[in-house]
């Protein structure tokens, strides 16, 4: 890390939160590895903003993918400075008892399993330097419930609990915090909330006020439940 221009790890960069965060750190200066499902949004952004920073397609549940990744960033970049655990899928709303298998599995398989693959395999290297953050996403329904998005919900309050057990595993200089962003229109809320997205602010916006935010957490909040100001 040069001064204090940070190496950060987001996955889900591909839109929303994810890629309204990846734009603001990089005008702010700092160098982003991140990643997501979708070949085009990846390779619009490698074009966007090139090395040092790195985009790659990743599925965050695979595990054999994530340590791929692992591998190549670690040798390329080093241990990330911040790591921000962002990618997630919501249900469609629909009571509990209509969630068909495979959907609910999805929302396990990314929200929760595709976190912990990648604090598995980028974590160690950050013990080792005994410095970085972890910042996992979670939401208002992770400190809350509401019908037709219990499994979002489980997934969100599963983030809150294993971060608190992370925060205690973690060497002190080091942090994990769950992160509840706000409520901002991106294509997830909108499967929510539909058409009454629009009031609230857009990803941009949201970050501008997110990202300084992000950029200030520090040892000292290690297993704190955190609130992004909102733009
Ligand atoms: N928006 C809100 O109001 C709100 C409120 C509370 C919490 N949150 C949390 O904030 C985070 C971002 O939400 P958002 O609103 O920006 O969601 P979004 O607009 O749906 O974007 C989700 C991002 O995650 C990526 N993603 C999904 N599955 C993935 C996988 N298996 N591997 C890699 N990337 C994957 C998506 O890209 P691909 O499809 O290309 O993979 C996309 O870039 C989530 O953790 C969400 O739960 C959001």
């Amino acid at each position: 890390m040069a001064g204090n221009k940070k190496t950060i790890l987001i996955t889900g960069v591909s839109r929303g939160l994810g890629r309204a965060m990846t734009e603001e750190f990089i005008r702010l200066g700092h160098t982003v590895i991140g990643c997501g499902r979708s070949e085009k949004a990846i390779a619009e952004l490698t074009m966007q903003f090139p090395a040092p920073n790195d985009f790659a397609v990743v599925d965050v549940a695979s595990d054999e993918q994530v340590a791929a990744w692992a591998k190549r960033i670690l040798s390329s970049h080093g241990a990330p400075d911040l790591v921000l655990n962002n990618a997630a899928l919501i249900n469609r709303n629909a009571p509990l008892w209509e969630i068909p298998p495979k959907e609910f599995s999805d929302v396990i398989d990314v929200n929760v399993k595709g976190v912990v693959n990648v604090i598995r395999h980028f974590v160690p290297a950050m013990v080792e330097r005994r410095a970085g953050i972890i910042v996992n996403f979670s939401s208002g329904w992770g400190r809350s419930a509401d019908a037709e998005v219990a499994p979002y919900c489980a997934t969100k309050w599963a983030i809150e609990g294993l971060t608190n057990s992370l925060s205690q595993e973690l060497p002190s200089g080091m942090a994990a915090v769950p992160l509840n962003p706000g409520i901002i229109d991106t294509d997830m809320l909108r499967s929510c909330f539909g058409g009454s997205s629009s009031i609230y602010p857009a990803p941009s916006l949201w970050a501008r006020a997110a990202v300084p935010f992000l950029l200030k957490i520090n040892a000292a909040d290690n297993g704190r439940q955190l609130t992004a100001p909102c733009g």
